[in-house]
């Protein structure tokens, strides 16, 4: 959700703000703002409605507002339209405070009436506002008490930078529910959001904790509990480039980070596989457990509830074991049957998404195990989980996720292999093969990318289509809910993806003369029951664009219009190459219809509200 960065130190601080906010952008981008405090102008606040470059231009990229102690957002509008007043930060009404938040404060409209009552003039439609003019009403000099005071009178989620004109060599930092960093440096310390928007200045971090408070000033950080007693945080150290973070030459940071699968897919999976077995020093599990879990539930959000579901494929094949993929917002709701013999599979890019967290929770106090897949490092989930296992994607930007999905999907791999491995449930033979199409799969990987300007050329046919459908069978039906959802996020064309079979009871009706249905048939031992169904689209006057492995290719051109192949491989992983040429052909059906891939509209990379 919302981009939240600060700094404090000798430099000026507009321009650091805004170098971190831009790194941020992709949290949220309706509106941005910054408050710095220089000596002798006070705390000075701008505002503006639109993308960060709007609030750049107005400031002369940060350098026109002086002073080295401030805050910047970039926003993903909860409460209050967009605009530049309902932009953060929020001040207080005496200006004293400003406040940028990520969350939600959810008994705000209490709180609201009760200022109003003592003659409090709120300008925005912001539950921000609140807690700003909050600080006002409790702050009788004393600043980490009146912050102390507000925490204890709001509910919700939240991660707040505060600034206080009174304070000027300070800079205070509070977390619930919402991620929030601290960066240390030589000099100067950050607070952010997330670490991409420090590891220019520093790669020394630390990780707030729900209910704690930092106060950074330009020679340290001192962190205090939600008593306010003082507590030591862990530095770690952060070993991504900067570079991982820039486009590198590419137009999109999508298009980037779908061309970097190969290697991304390389690094999660290589250090992993030695001598043909899967060694996963992480996790600790051992066969009793597994003998006697009753079942596996994948709990995640969007794109990662898509990797959900292709393992559920794969593992209940691999494991013999029920296994039930839910999305974590029904998950929290639906009195869901765990025990102490369930597992969890918890997927996630951020590590942050509050309903996957909070869905987490719910298990864990259910007394189920957590296991996590989780991309950024040191992120509340990875932290909260009985056993972890880290994509190494490195850092993803572009808001439709492609590299995180991939290596997600290889960790189920890996997952399967090793607990079908303890369970005895894979024949050795079985499992070789897999190991040795596992090391083969980033060359064809590589393979299929080399096909993106086929699938330029296929998107140039269809970008102007108002509706696509895509069907499969299984795994090709789990690939094609991402294929789905990744066109429909970014080119906002509507789109479904259907289990082929499904098809005919209902969604059929919307199959007209030119309709476009993307037909997954990489499947094989399901290959002729899918082409069944791609003659009933045919027959309705569907074009179709097929995708399926090599060895099929010649039998699928028959029938359908365009013919997508990807290298043959061993069925489990089939997904992994699937995903490419559907990424491929979101992403040019937007770039032709001139949309902002990196920032589709509405969206936002780390989900943080409810
Ligand atoms: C957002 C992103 C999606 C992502 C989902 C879950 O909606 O735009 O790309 O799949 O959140 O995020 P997570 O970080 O939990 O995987």
């Amino acid at each position: 959700m919302c981009g939240i960065v600060g700094f404090i130190g000798a430099e000026e601080a507009g321009p650091i703000l805004l170098d971190g906010l831009s790194r941020l952008e992709y949290r949220g981008y309706d509106s941005a703002g910054l408050a710095i405090y220089g000596a002798g102008q006070g705390l000075q606040v701008v505002k503006a409605k639109g993308r960060l470059k709007v609030l750049s231009d107005l400031t002369q990229g940060g350098a026109a507002i002086h002073g080295s102690v401030g805050l910047g957002h970039t926003r993903w509008a909860t409460h209050g339209e967009p605009s530049d007043v309902n932009s953060h930060p929020q001040v207080s009404g005496d200006g004293r405070f400003a406040v940028v938040h990520n969350g939600i404060i959810e008994n705000y409209v209490e709180i609201k009436e009760f200022l109003e009552r003592k003659g409090v003039r709120f300008v925005s439609q912001t539950d921000t506002e609140v807690v700003a003019q909050l600080l006002e009403y409790y702050y009788t000099g004393d600043l980490l008490g009146a912050v102390s005071k507000v925490l204890h009178r709001i509910d919700g989620a939240y991660a707040f930078g505060i600034i206080c004109a009174d304070c000027p060599d300070k800079l205070v930092a509070v977390r619930k529910d919402s991620p929030l960093i601290l960066g240390h440096g030589e000099g100067f310390n950050l607070l952010a959001s997330d670490v991409t928007a420090v590891i220019k200045y520093t790669r020394e971090v630390s990780y707030l904790d729900d209910g704690e408070v930092a106060v950074l000033t330009t020679d340290g950080v001192q962190v205090y509990d939600a008593y306010l007693q003082p507590t030591e945080k862990e530095l770690c150290h952060v070993d991504w480039e900067i570079s991982a973070a820039e486009k590198g030459g590419y137009e999109h940071f999508m298009a980037k980070e779908i061309m970097e699968q190969p290697e991304a897919f390389r690094k999660t999976v290589f250090p992993r596989l030695k001598d043909g077995r899967v060694v996963l020093d992480d996790l600790h599990f051992d066969q009793a457990y597994l003998r006697g879990m009753d079942k596996l539930y994948v709990i995640a959000c969007g794109s990662s509830y898509h990797v959900g579901m292709a393992a559920k494929y794969n593992l209940e094949k691999l494991l013999r074991k029920p296994v039930e993929v839910t999305l974590a917002s029904e998950f929290r709701y639906c009195d869901p049957i765990v025990t102490e013999n369930t597992l969890t599979l918890v997927i996630s890019q951020s590590g942050e998404t509050i309903d996957t967290l909070a869905a987490m929770r719910e298990a864990r106090r259910l007394g189920a195990r957590v296991l996590s897949v989780v991309n950024v490092v040191g992120s509340t989930i990875a932290r909260e989980s009985d056993d972890v296992i880290y994509t190494w994607a490195g850092p993803e930007i572009a808001v439709a996720t492609t590299k995180a999905y991939s290596t997600q999907l290889a960790v189920t791999y890996l997952v399967g292999l090793y607990f079908a491995d303890l369970l005895g449930t894979i024949s050795p033979e079985e499992y070789e093969a897999v190991v040795s199409e596992l090391l083969l799969l980033p060359t064809k990987l590589e393979a299929v990318l080399e096909q993106r300007e086929r699938i330029q050329y296929m998107a140039s046919l269809y970008f102007n289509h108002p509706s696509i459908f895509f069907i499969g069978r299984n795994l090709d039906y789990a690939v094609g809910l991402e294929g789905s959802l990744k066109l429909k996020e970014i080119s906002y064309i509507h789109s479904e993806a259907y289990a082929a079979g499904e098809l005919k009871h209902g969604t059929i009706s919307l199959i007209e003369p030119g309709t476009l249905v993307v037909a997954l048939a990489s499947y094989t031992p399901l290959f002729e029951k899918l082409m069944s169904n791609v003659v009933e689209v045919k027959s309705r006057g569907a074009d179709v664009l097929g995708l399926t492995v090599e060895s099929r290719g010649d039998d699928m051109a028959k029938t359908v219009d365009h013919t997508i192949r990807v290298p043959d491989t061993h069925p489990m992983l089939l997904p992994s190459l699937d995903v490419l040429p559907l990424q491929l052909f979101a992403y040019y059906v937007a770039l032709q219809r001139g949309c902002d891939i990196d920032k589709p509209r509405n969206l936002a990379k780390s989900v943080t509200v409810e």
